[in-house]
Formats: C-alpha cells, sequence, structure tokens
C-alpha cells in the first residue's frame, strides 16, 4: 500500500506565514526511505485510521506532553570557535578577533585539536535541535574537510566554508591563506571534496565559498572566489556590515556599502547567506531582495559586538530573506531557542528605545518589533528559505528534520497545569522556557541523530 518506512503520530507546530503558527493537532507524519515527509494525515481524513492500523509495525506514537517542532536551521556558526565559547565578550569585534579569535582558530593546523572540538561542536549543535547549519570552519583546508566529514557522520546537514583571509594588511602571519592563489586551489579541492563526501552521505553536506569578510580579504580572492561560487554553483557566506568599525572599514576601501562591494565581486547570489547585516540601507536591502541574498540575524552576538539593532522587522518587510544565527562564540549560546527569545527581546529594545532621558516618542524605532512566532518562522521555515532547501517545515516532500519536545521531564517540567491548554500557549511556552532536556530526540532526513 505504501512504502513509509516511519510514521510519527503527535501534535506538531510549524509557521504558517510568519506571524501565524500552524498547528497540526494528532497529525499522522509518514516518512519514506528518502527520509521525506510522504503525507501529512489529519485527523479528519477518511485514510487515518486505516494508514494507523497498516503501519502498526513502523508507527512512533508521541506520549502526552510531547510535541513535534521542525528542526532548526543555524545560518552562522563559526565551528572552531566552540573551544571559546562564553568568554572574552568584553572587547571591541577588532580586539577580540585579533586577540583571541585568530589565535584559537589557529591552531585548527593540529587535526587532533580540530577532531576533539568539531565532535564536541557539532553533538552539542544536534542536542540543541539544530538539523542544519552553516559553518565557517577555519583557513585549513584538511580541519575544514574533517567538519564536513564530522557532520556526515554525526547526521547533521552540515554546509561547510573553508575560510578564506589572504589580505597581509589586516591578518596576521600566524594565521592567514599563504597567498591568493593558494587561498583559491585550495578552496576549489575543498569544494570538490565535499561534493564527494555529499553523494555518499544522506542528508547532504555541502561546500560553502567563505571570504571571510572584506577587510581580511584582497580583491583578487574576492574576485576570484566569486568566480569559483558561479563555477561550482556553490552556496557563499561572509560577514556584511556587522560593525561601526568593519562598516566605515569597507566604505574607505571601495566608497560604498558592503553590500555593493560584495556585488561587484560576484558574491551576492540567490545561495548567498551574509551574517548581521546591521548596517544595510533601503538601497543595499534591495540589492539584497534583487540579487536572492538571506540576512542571518545574529541577534545575541550583535548585542556584543554590532554596536547596534538590526531593523530586523524593517528589512523582512522590504522582502529580504531572513534566517536565524548563533554566531557561536560572537554569541555565546549554541541554542537557537536562546538566540529566538534575544531577537524578540533586542527589536522590543529597538522599538522602545534604551535612553530614558529622553521622551518616549523620541526614543525608539516605530514598529521594530517582532513576535516569538517570526522569530521562530527565521529559525525554520525562514532558514530553509535563505538556503533554498525544502528543510524547516512539516509538508509534503520536506525533509523530516525534527525535534521531538518533551514538556514533562522532571528537571526542566514546563508550566503548563491544565488540560487542555491551548495549543497557542503551549507553543509559546516551548519556545521561552525549552531546555536541552525537553529536546528528546532529533531526526534529520529520516534517521535519527540524537536522543536523551
Ligand atoms: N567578522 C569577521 N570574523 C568574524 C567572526 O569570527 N565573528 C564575528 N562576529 N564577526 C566577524
Ligand atoms: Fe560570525
Amino acid at each position: 500500500m505504501n512504502n513509509f518506512t516511519r510514521v510519527f503520530q503527535g501534535t506538531a507546530f510549524m509557521s504558517k506565514s510568519p506571524i501565524e503558527i500552524y498547528i497540526l493537532k494528532d497529525h499522522l507524519f509518514c516518512v519514506n526511505e528518502s527520509g521525506r515527509i510522504e503525507k501529512v494525515v489529519a485527523p479528519e481524513d477518511a485514510k487515518y485510521q486505516t494508514i494507523l492500523d497498516v503501519n502498526q509495525d513502523k508507527l512512533q506514537r508521541l506520549k502526552e506532553g510531547q510535541y513535534i517542532l521542525p528542526g532548526f536551521v543555524d545560518l552562522h556558526v563559526h565551528a572552531p570557535q566552540w573551544a571559546q565559547t562564553g568568554t572574552a565578550l568584553d572587547i571591541p569585534l577588532y580586539d577580540w578577533l585579533n586577540t583571541y579569535t585568530f589565535p584559537l582558530e589557529a591552531k585548527f593546523s593540529d587535526l587532533d585539536f580540530a577532531q576533539k572540538v568539531y565532535q564536541d561542536g557539532v553533538s552539542t549543535l544536534l542536542a540543541n535541535g539544530t538539523t542544519t547549519a552553516l559553518y565557517f570552519a577555519t583557513v585549513h583546508k584538511e580541519a575544514s574537510l574533517l567538519l564536513a566529514q564530522i557532520c556526515a557522520e554525526k547526521g547533521q546537514r552540515g554546509l561547510v566554508g573553508k575560510v578564506v583571509m589572504d589580505n597581509p594588511d589586516q591578518t596576521s602571519e600566524i594565521y592567514r591563506d599563504v597567498n591568493t592563489q593558494t587561498a583559491l586551489k585550495d578552496t576549489e579541492e575543498f569544494i570538490l571534496a565535499v561534493n564527494d563526501l555529499s553523494r555518499k552521505t544522506k542528508q547532504g553536506v555541502y561546500p560553502v565559498v567563505t571570504p571571510r569578510f572584506i577587510p581580511s580579504c584582497t580583491d583578487d580572492a574576492l574576485r576570484g572566489l566569486g568566480e569559483l561560487a558561479a563555477k561550482y554553483d556553490t552556496y557563499i557566506q561572509s560577514h556584511c556590515s556587522e560593525s561601526d568599525w568593519e562598516h566605515g572599514y569597507v566604505q574607505d576601501r571601495f566608497q560604498k556599502n558592503d553590500a555593493f562591494a560584495l556585488h561587484d565581486f560576484g558574491l551576492l547570489r540567490e545561495k548567498s547567506v551574509m551574517a548581521h547585516c546591521n548596517f544595510l540601507n533601503d538601497e543595499d536591502a534591495d540589492l539584497f531582495r534583487e540579487t536572492g541574498t538571506a540576512v542571518c540575524h545574529c541577534p545575541i552576538s550583535n548585542a556584543y559586538f554590532a554596536n547596534s539593532v538590526i531593523p530586523i522587522a524593517h528589512l523582512h518587510s522590504k522582502g529580504v530573506e531572513i534566517g536565524l544565527g548563533s554566531d557561536i562564540s560572537g554569541g555565546f549560546s549554541p541554542s537557537l531557542y536562546d538566540n529566538a527569545r534575544q531577537a524578540v527581546i533586542s527589536s522590543r529594545m529597538l522599538e522602545d528605545g534604551v535612553n530614558t532621558t529622553l521622551p518616549a516618542d523620541e526614543r525608539g524605532v516605530p514598529n521594530s518589533r517582532i513576535t516569538i512566532n517570526e522569530a521562530f518562522y527565521f529559525a525554520t521555515a525562514g532558514g530553509g528559505e535563505s538556503l533554498s532547501m525544502p528543510i524547516g517545515r512539516l509538508t509534503e516532500n520536506y525533509a523530516w528534520d525534527v525535534q521531538i519536545i518533551d514538556t514533562t521531564v522532571a528537571t526542566a517540567k514546563l508550566p503548563i497545569y491544565t488540560e487542555n491548554e491551548d495549543l497557542n500557549d503551549v507553543f509559546q511556552k516551548i519556545m521561552y522556557l525549552v531546555r536541552p532536556e525537553n529536546i528528546c530526540e532529533v531526526w534529520v532526513q529520516g534517521v535519527k541523530v540524537h536522543s536523551r
């Protein structure tokens, strides 16, 4: 009758639109051999009981208090920086990069060290419900490939970039590509190796062309990377208009904003994701929309390094694709729950303003707030759209990438006291209160990759 490999019965939440949640109460989710959702069946569907009866041996019925959410899509993670997460957040971006981050990343020439950090980092993200991650590795080709292999083995959908930093003016000799030509050659070999690995990997792993950010790259490297991305149709990632210093540096060097400078080098394409983007103006945003470039909002990191709150509601209203990123370790939390919470909090502070010496009507930026539903959308469906992948929704033909939440775990019980509590309230409690203990199973492409 069918070729389902597994059928899940339970209540699920997903985005209906950026602002509305779709509640799928007691639905059946029928997953096929390739790890995709083949059928979603509502209880009122005539075939519901038959599908249940026929698939008893493949059925996983969720327990009372358990719920299904799409797995999260983290659009910006520095995997090597897992080793310094939670430290050094009290200094500006430029100093943080040069004093802590570049010396740490230089250590990834040591594959044993890389192995330890990457194993832990990928497992930690999975345990936090992140089923897809867009990673910066380091300048080292071998260690970057190791990260892709670890994602492949652990079952995470990893998109991985070998970082390019070849500009001697803005990098130190302890940590940079040998020269421009080597940076481009290593990137090309890395793309081919990851594409090869992907062919043997159910959920897919993907190479990403990764100029770290404009300051660390020469014009020749930026141009060459744009050409490689076009040649192999790869994803592209970088940092864009992040802080006063970085945004100003690009204006001084090119007399234009990051967006137009990146575009000149062929780096804004449908498969491009740019982290931060706090200082995008309306023209920059239009260019993002026209080229299909997505903004990765990194709300926790931005509070430390971006000198500002990004006008995310405004960018979204202009039609720019938006996803959410942890920016480990500029952000201290590997959880997109924490980042969704911060996205809402920051937007509220932007709307109301923060300087109490000003009158209320001059203090903030009107219409800046987002809701927790929108933050959830960025972490799921928005991330999927940013990557043009069928992920982030529980819809037919989408990947079975999910997290199963248990609200009844003794050490992290959610405050749900009434039977038949409004499911919209249950959803909000999940978004604000879930901790890793509540994430009892994580699935990617129909395979269980984490349980506790
Ligand atoms: N800009 C260039 N590199 C980095 C990085 O590692 N983190 C952040 N937040 N910004 C950057
Ligand atoms: Fe970053």
